[in-house]
């Protein structure tokens, strides 16, 4: 069997790339698709130092065009997309009632819509070889929700039922779709939190510590293995046991 291949969509940091690092140790080539293109070559440097196969796509995944051109180029490039994690994400948080259309929009284009266009685009390929994983990063709070984030928690509640319809959908293509709903995770994302809010949402974890990207990395490598192969249309929480 040739290299599996793994696209990561938000590859550049932060979760998506320990997710990308954990998958190349675990022998996949990796494609990293960000609009930040620097960022993107940082992380394709770790990988082909750790001695992985590496490319880097200029990827928005709220553009069907540039999803489309983004997974032609990594056809054209590695011949296969055997495994799909869209972990790309944004917040745009603000109390409802004062909430913009645009930060609505732009969170459910990015989360939500991206989810869906980028499974789109690559579920053919997977069709083609009868085998393939997708992994969708969804959040705590899509489940438990959260004051101050309408359109981020919707987004995520949005893709934990993406996830159970197209596992439904492509079961019978030997394709498992799954979601992985993670707690308080430190990267970017979180580092705009003040310490005040930090250690209100500590009080939460019965685990006691943040979670670091590894944990999800971990998780995701889990999903996409064969030893995953029963597992579809579920929600993995990794979370310290914040929500249960
Ligand atoms: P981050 O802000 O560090 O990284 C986000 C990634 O998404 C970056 O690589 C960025 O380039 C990419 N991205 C943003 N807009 C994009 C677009 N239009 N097209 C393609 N890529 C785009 O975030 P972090 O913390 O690593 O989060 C990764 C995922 O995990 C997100 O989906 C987030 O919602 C989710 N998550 C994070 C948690 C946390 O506590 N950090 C908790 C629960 C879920």
């Amino acid at each position: 069997m040739s290299q599996r291949v793994a696209l990561v969509t938000g590859g550049s940091r932060g979760i998506g790339r320990a997710i990308a690092l954990t998958l190349c140790k675990a022998d996949y080539a990796i494609a990293i698709a960000s609009p930040e293109l620097e960022k993107n070559e940082e992380v394709a440097g770790e990988i082909r130092a750790l001695g992985g196969e590496c490319i880097t796509v200029d990827f928005n995944v709220a553009s069907q065009e540039s999803v489309k051109a983004g997974v032609d180029g990594i056809i054209k490039q590695l011949h296969r997309v055997d495994v799909l994690v869209n972990n790309a994400g944004i917040t745009r948080d603000a109390l409802s009632m004062r909430m913009k259309a645009d930060d609505w929009n732009k969170v459910i284009a990015v989360n939500l819509t991206g989810t869906f266009f980028t499974s789109q685009a690559v579920i053919p390929h997977m069709m083609k070889e009868r085998w393939g994983r997708i992994v969708n990063i969804a959040s705590v709070v899509g489940e438990a929700g959260n004051p101050g984030q309408a359109n981020y928690v919707a987004s995520k509640a949005g893709i934990i039922g993406l996830t159970k319809c197209l596992a439904q959908e492509l079961a019978s293509r030997n394709i498992t779709v799954n979601a992985i709903a993670p707690g308080f995770i430190d990267t970017d994302m979180t580092a705009v939190l003040t310490e005040e809010q930090k250690q209100k949402m500590m009080v939460k974890v019965p685990l006691n510590r943040l979670g670091l990207p590894q944990d999800i990395a971990n998780a995701v490598k889990f999903l996409a293995s064969d030893d995953a192969s029963y597992i579809t249309g579920q929600v993995l929480r990794v979370n310290g046991g914040m929500y249960m």
